[in-house]
């Protein structure tokens, strides 16, 4: 009988350069689209799916990132004395079953294979997914509940798919695609940010996945892949062969939160779907637009 997937790995010791010098003194997963930290729709999604366990591998200066899923008695003991039981509501979204996150360290950013890696004695012999929460991604059903869904169909390794441009293969992980099935392709083949023009497909990993224990394994013996790092997608294309991989075309919009102009777009794209934000924002983006129209 095939295993539930209740064990989720969030990835967070990265240096996160791209936003410095935020990210200086702030993890990037603390920061925000609208008034939530990314890390909090990555736990949303993932509770949604049904993960249980919660599994962070962090790095130094990441502490803000404990302590917002830690509780807050000095706010919450105010927030009660003014009786604004809804702020309250919001926060109760942060609280976490006692044991039910651990953190363990990456002790040197040794790439995302690594992080994973060093996971492996609470994951134990289970599959478990893996989300990466500057992949946001808008859907009507979370995108780790369909995947978790297709996998129990397959019970084989499932990377999250999608389509990018050409000229932006060189940014991804590609698909080599053996039969294309519509929403699950069986792939034979995955190459890490291969040069453009030499990549196998159009169809792109981004950061959600479902693996068996047997990657893992793979991991043990990794020796360092492309760019000096322990590479998640050679530890996963060595399952080609064995328990096999897919790739899942996710329904939903994905947007890149690691690099600054995909954390501007899901902000507004986020805002716009709030409607006590929707009709101001609305109203200033297209004066902003059509000014800087007339002005060029
Ligand atoms: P990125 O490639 O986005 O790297 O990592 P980064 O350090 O977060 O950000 P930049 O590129 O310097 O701006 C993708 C995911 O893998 C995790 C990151 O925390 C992020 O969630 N990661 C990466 C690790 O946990 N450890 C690593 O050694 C590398």
């Amino acid at each position: 009988m095939k295993r539930k997937v209740t064990k989720a790995v969030f990835p967070v010791a990265g240096l996160g350069t791209r936003f410095l010098p935020a990210t200086k003194s702030i993890p990037k997963e603390i920061m925000t689209l609208v008034d939530r930290p990314l890390i909090q729709y990555a736990i949303d999604e993932a509770r949604a799916a049904g993960i249980k366990e919660f599994i962070f591998v962090t790095s130094r200066g990441k502490g803000a990132l404990e302590d917002y899923f830690d509780l807050a008695p000095v706010l919450e003991s105010a927030l009660r004395k003014k009786g604004k039981d809804d702020l309250l509501e919001i926060l109760k979204a942060t609280n976490m079953e006692s044991g039910a996150i651990a953190y363990i360290r990456q002790h040197k950013a040794m790439g995302l294979g690594h992080a994973v890696w060093c996971a492996r004695r609470l994951i134990g012999n289970e599959p478990f997914a893996v989300m990466l929460p500057d992949d946001v991604i808008a859907a009507d059903k979370p995108c780790l509940q369909q995947m978790v869904e297709a996998y129990e169909e397959t019970g084989a390794n499932m990377v999250a798919a999608m389509e990018v441009p050409r000229d932006r293969t060189n940014a991804y992980g590609i698909l080599d695609v053996d039969r294309d099935m519509g929403d699950k392709v069986l792939v034979k083949g995955m190459v890490e940010k291969p040069e453009i023009g030499k990549a196998p497909s159009n169809l792109a990993v981004i950061g959600r996945y479902i693996l068996t224990p047997k990657v893992l394994q793979n991991l043990n013996r990794m020796k360092q892949g492309a760019g000096g790092e322990i590479q998640l997608t050679d530890a996963i294309a060595e399952e080609i062969g064995g328990q096999g991989v897919y790739g899942f075309r996710f329904k939903g919009q994905r947007f890149d939160c690691g690099s600054k102009a995909g954390f501007l777009q899901a902000t507004v794209s986020f805002a716009l779907a709030r409607p006590e934000l929707h009709d101001e924002l609305m109203q200033y983006l297209s004066e902003t637009v059509a000014q800087r129209e007339a002005a060029e």
